[in-house]
């Protein structure tokens, strides 16, 4: 009954790595994100624009609750996610936390021309500053993981599982 959660800032390859390790173990991959989403019917940015981030981050607490129900899978968990409720102290309780740690400017290069489909990321001027800003406030709950792996691939996640 394992499940793998990987933890990040937006663009640090959750679900990429995600799927590629789910396929190595033969695990189902899943996202929170497009859980939310299948849940609400509507696509992230939508629920932000129509419910506001207090909706959205209600809603993926649900959803995490709800994981306690799948085996054998890994799991890409939104970038905010453990940083609201007592969800990363959930994350631990429910399975195996991971998280990806990648460099701030590494983070800008993947995110520069991705702004458009994270809320939180939309409204920036300077996407360097506002991912510094957000890193400073989440890196206390990422810490909380079992794993930290700094410029993750597939071969370092599965060295520590
Ligand atoms: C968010 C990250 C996004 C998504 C939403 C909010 C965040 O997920 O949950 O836009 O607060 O960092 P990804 O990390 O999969 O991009």
């Amino acid at each position: 009954m394992q499940r793998i959660f990987l933890i990040g800032f937006m663009g640090s390859g959750k679900s990429t790595l995600g799927r590629q390790l789910a396929e190595k173990l033969n695990y189902t991959f899943l996202e929170t994100d497009q859980l939310v989403e299948q849940n609400v019917g509507l696509k992230i940015t939508e629920i932000f624009e129509k419910f506001g981030e207090d909706y959205f981050r209600k809603k993926e607490h649900d959803i995490l609750i709800q994981l306690q129900l799948v085996h054998n899978c890994i799991i890409a968990t939104g970038g905010g996610m453990p940083c609201y409720f007592n969800n990363m102290e959930l994350l631990n309780e429910l399975g195996t936390t991971i998280w990806l740690e990648v460099d701030e400017l590494t983070l800008v290069d993947r995110l520069k021309n991705e702004t458009s489909e994270r809320p939180l990321l939309q409204q920036s001027q300077n996407l360097h500053q506002r991912i510094h800003e957000l890193l400073d406030q989440r890196k206390k709950f990422y810490d909380g993981s079992k794993y930290v792996i700094n410029n993750p691939t597939v071969e370092k996640i599965l060295e520590v599982l």
